[in-house]
């Protein structure tokens, strides 16, 4: 194991959600907190409250390559040291971490997931995920302007080959809510 990361997967299981923009990761995070009462991490969250800015002006400021060192760095914090840097994960058996959509496509960020966590891919067809972003995409920099089923369709061609080779397990959510989905995990993981 890598000495920079002193948490094992022994000490807590960390599973964490992957797949497009739209998704789902966060809603279904959610669900598993509340459903498993345990300690869930949004990373855009994370990244948010790091930086005091929106993931938009993070982008809009400093740009995306800014932004995807501060995901690595962020998420590297995560795994660091759970007594300093996550004091709401001591003692917790189970935790939720939540990604963005495009964690995985840094390669640090995909080896500190495959290494450290259970990840869990929601998948989800272009049809889902153009609908489920189809109001919120303006608060998405990667897709803000652009032909949203055009884009999704340019970017899913880049990522869909990453998530899976990230993924332990793949569920496909077309259909499902995310109560569905949060037991359905809960089974895989052996929590239900
Ligand atoms: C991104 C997804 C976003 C956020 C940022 C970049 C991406 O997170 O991290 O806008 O590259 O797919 P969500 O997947 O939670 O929307």
């Amino acid at each position: 194991m890598n000495p920079l990361f002193s948490t094992s997967k022994a000490a807590v299981m960390t599973i964490s959600l992957s797949g497009f923009m739209g998704s789902g990761k966060s809603s279904v995070g959610k669900e598993l907190q509340k459903l498993l009462s345990c300690p869930l991490t949004d990373l855009d969250e994370a990244i948010e409250q790091r930086e005091g800015k929106s993931v938009p002006e993070i982008f809009a400021d400093c740009g995306e390559e800014y932004f995807r060192k501060t995901e690595l760095s962020v998420l590297e914090g995560i795994f660091r040291s759970e007594a300093e840097e996550n004091p709401e994960a001591d003692g917790a058996q189970v935790r939720i971490l939540s990604l963005g959509g495009g964690t995985l496509m840094t390669p640090e960020c995909a080896a500190i997931i495959k290494e450290h966590t259970l990840n869990f891919y929601l998948k989800a067809s272009i049809d889902t995920l153009a609908e489920n972003l189809k109001d919120i995409s303006g608060n998405r920099p990667l897709l803000k302007g652009k032909d949203l089923r055009g884009r999704i369709e340019e970017l899913m061609a880049e990522r869909e080959s990453v998530y899976e080779a990230a993924a332990d397990h793949t569920i496909a959510t077309d259909g499902l809510g995310y109560g569905e989905i949060a037991s359905k995990i809960m089974e895989i993981s052996g929590l239900g």
